[in-house]
């Protein structure tokens, strides 16, 4: 068995370790008696602390030539890729995630990089042409000075990547808080960071609970020491971090929760459609942001995709992660517990199908075929119900975990309505060979994102990534779309005519003659 690793938060480049932190256990949910480690939770002055040194280093950071800051993020590319095997490996061990989608998210980092390498020799700004003689117009993007980038652990490494990378390469210094039961996984990722050349208060790790993070930001955002906030996590503590941005009349980067649809016309290809279903829909255990959430499936064809749907997953392998699984289990007893509160949303007209039972697989409760120990970590039994409808919990609220309810529509207009009706606005798949039908989806699903034949879950890395409604305030992640979020345009004009030329008053006029008309032929 490896050693219990000791976690303490990263500020200035040493250990932050102040006495008053309280001792948390990161476990690994596939053996539930294993600690991966112990991590010193630390109360919010220190979070407020790592932005201030954040702040002291972030000027001669933003000084560094973008093209020179691109070589470290070109750096920690190539160490993230090297360190591949490991890194992933850590990831399944603590969140549980099977380790071909660990390998596929550590990649997800190693994109990133390559992409924001480059970015370094871009960034561009413009040059505008001025309304008056001897005059130009120039617009440059600033770094906002410190990011602080709260993240969850069911994507441990790529998703904070999505923020660190960019934030980093526009200039920002950044003070990271992840999700306690990933605290391994984080404390690798900024190991891999540090060692690729940042200087020291750059990149900060912050270690502290749900509490003392909102707290240590107020403070942080009261004394002007934060200038960006980037979550990842529940709509609720979104709405929550938005208000506090809000006061501090400030605009945070929010990535929360989803309830993703899934569209079936008459003409899909019904394979595809439920292997899409199954994946997205229970890979991950169905933590993802992107995890499907109904399949709104047309009347004509709701027996073939039930019937393939439920024959995959009554042969679909789950249980070990380190073993080829669809998927292993919930990522910690936080998530556990609130999914168990899921199955109780299941109505008794309902019919539930996809596994040997409902809930926890155990003894008691088995799952032909399990992979391993069930009653060693937090196992659940894939769940299919069918017949869920608005007004439903089931049908309206993000589940976050192995369920997907199937609902039924006989208009293409009816589907979409459905597919809108819980207010989210994350990821949405259509699955139609009709040009038509996926175009009409298109444009009015609600969704930043929109797959056609493909699943709700696995977006590229160099495509915007984000929601609308309960999934987001609009704000975009990844590729060029993210410089917004960690860049300011400055607007520069430069009058060099050795007069005063006033904008919109001494501009040059042309004289049309708007009485000329064509004669009629
Ligand atoms: C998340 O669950 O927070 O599109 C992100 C996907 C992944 C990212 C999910 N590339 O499913």
């Amino acid at each position: 068995m490896p050693d219990v690793l000791k976690l303490v938060s990263m500020v200035g480049g040493k250990s932050a370790d102040d006495g008053a932190a309280t001792t948390y256990r990161s476990t690994d949910p596939s053996h539930l008696a294993e600690t991966v480690a112990e991590v010193r939770l630390a109360p919010a002055d220190t979070f407020l602390t790592a932005c201030k040194v954040a702040a002291a280093a972030q000027a001669a950071w933003a000084e560094v030539p973008a093209p020179v800051r691109g070589r470290a993020i070109a750096a920690a590319g190539r160490l993230v890729e090297t360190n591949k095997q490991a890194l992933a490996r850590l990831v399944t061990r603590e969140v549980g995630k099977p380790y071909a989608e660990s390998l596929g998210e550590v990649q997800e980092i190693v994109d990133t990089c390559d992409f924001f390498l480059g970015e370094g020799r871009r960034l561009y700004g413009q040059t505008v042409p001025s309304e008056m003689p001897d005059k130009s117009l120039f617009t440059f993007r600033n770094p906002v000075g410190v990011a602080a980038i709260i993240t969850a652990g069911n994507f441990p490494v790529a998703v904070p990547a999505w923020y660190l990378v960019p934030a980093l390469l526009c200039g920002n210094a950044v003070v990271w808080k992840p999700a306690e039961y990933a605290a391994a996984s984080a404390q690798a990722l900024y190991e891999l960071f540090a060692h690729a050349g940042l200087p020291d208060g750059v990149l900060n790790l912050v270690f502290a609970d749900g509490e003392a993070t909102y707290r240590g930001l107020e403070l942080a955002l009261e004394a002007r020491v934060c200038h960006k906030v980037g979550f990842t996590g529940s709509t609720a503590v979104g709405a929550r971090i938005g208000e506090l941005c809000g006061r501090h009349l400030q605009s945070p980067c929010l990535e929360l929760g989803g309830k993703n649809p899934m569209v079936i016309m008459p003409d899909a290809d019904l394979d595809l459609a439920a292997e899409g279903a199954l994946f997205s829909g229970f890979g991950t255990a169905g933590q993802r942001c992107t995890s499907l959430g109904t399949a709104i499936v047309h009347q004509s064809v709701h027996a073939g995709f039930l019937d393939r749907l439920g024959g995959a997953l009554g042969a679909a392998a789950i249980g070990d992660p380190m073993r080829e699984v669809l998927y292993g289990p919930m990522l910690d007893e936080k998530f556990a517990t609130r999914f168990e509160g899921c199955l109780d949303w299941i109505g008794s007209g309902q019919r539930v199908l996809g596994s040997a039972g409902v809930g926890r697989v155990s003894a008691a409760n088995p799952r032909p075929g399990f992979v391993g120990d069930p009653e060693a970590g937090l196992f659940y039994h894939p769940t299919v119900v069918d017949g869920v409808a608005p007004g439903d919990r089931l049908f309206q609220e993000e589940t976050f975990g192995p369920i997907v309810g199937v609902a039924t529509f006989s208009h293409l207009s009816e589907a979409i309505e459905l597919a809108n009706a819980p207010g989210y606005g994350l990821s949405s798949s259509i699955y139609t060979r009709d040009p038509k039908a996926a175009l009409t989806f298109r444009r009015g699903i609600g969704a930043g994102m929109v797959s056609v034949n493909n699943s709700t879950s696995g977006a590229e890395a160099h495509l915007p990534f984000g929601g609308n409604g309960k999934s987001g305030n609009g704000s975009r992640l990844s590729g060029m779309w993210v410089l917004d979020q960690f860049t300011r345009w400055q607007a520069m004009n430069w009058d060099y005519s050795g007069r005063l030329q006033k904008a919109q008053m001494d501009v040059a006029e042309i004289e049309p003659d708007l009485s000329f008309r064509l004669a009629d032929s």
